[in-house]
């Protein structure tokens, strides 16, 4: 597979073209940036760490069956992935009250709820991922409610599988945000799940394992995502 054209630069990754019409290559780079890009940093090291884990948990679903764009991670910053038709939402899955849901209720972080919540968000920068509901992204076209369900029904599967799962390596899943798209119409679970994209808490001391130690200005960010990456595979990176 050759890298060609880069179709598109976001915040921490790069899209290029390939040589097969069906496959992008996605390069995992060090920028970091908070609350819609107005804080931005490089942390040396991220978009390594960041391409390990979240293709160790894309296999890992992949594993449980759920249908997702992830192909093979090649080398310690690219993965091959499926083109996607992208779906322009984010999907927010809370299991413990945090970040913006804490503020605008003004309830406080870790308060437990009584049932995981499922959130939609347009994707749009410049409007700041503004809430949308499932009767706004209907009629909008942004997806059908036959994709909506397929998304909330991979979307709780996957809160089951990634919350077992990092219960046994003494990680508290707080919350996490997923992309979709489709590809030849099916729809896939795409981008990545990190500690850029999810909440992670040590189960015992309740430290923060993730991006709130770059909004947040916690220090030790690159250890907490090693952390991660260890508690995962077992690597030392
Ligand atoms: O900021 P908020 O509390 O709404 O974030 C909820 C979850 O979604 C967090 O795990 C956060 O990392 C993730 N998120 C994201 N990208 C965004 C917004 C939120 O990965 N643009």
């Amino acid at each position: 597979l050759e890298k060609l054209t880069l179709l598109y630069e976001g915040k921490a990754k790069q899209v290029y073209q390939t040589d097969n019409k069906d496959e992008y290559i996605v390069h995992y780079k060090d920028d970091a940036t908070a609350f819609n890009g107005e804080k931005h940093d490089t942390i040396l090291g991220k978009g390594v760490l960041n391409n390990k884990i979240s293709s160790f948990f894309f296999e890992l679903l992949k594993k449980e069956g759920v249908p997702t764009h992830f192909v093979r991670r090649e080398d310690d910053r690219n993965q091959t992935v499926l083109t996607l038709d992208i779906v322009p939402l984010e999907v927010i899955v809370r299991n413990i009250a945090a970040g913006s849901m804490a503020k605008r209720f003004g309830i406080e972080e870790g308060t437990p709820l009584k049932h995981p919540i499922l959130e939609f968000c347009y994707k749009n920068d410049e409007l700041g991922d503004p809430f949308a509901n499932e009767s706004q992204i209907t009629a909008l076209g942004w997806a059908t409610q036959e994709q909506l369900d397929v998304i909330s029904t991979i979307t709780l599967k996957v809160n089951d599988i990634l919350k077992k799962f990092l219960a046994t390596k003494n990680v508290t899943l707080v919350d996490f945000k997923l992309e979709f798209g489709t590809h030849n119409g099916e729809v896939l679970l795409g981008d990545e799940i990190s500690p850029d994209t999810c909440r992670f808490w040590d189960a015992t001391t309740g430290e923060k394992l993730d991006k709130d130690r770059f909004r947040r200005d916690l220090g030790n960010i690159e250890e907490a995502y090693k952390e991660m990456l260890f508690r995962l595979t077992g690597e030392r990176a």
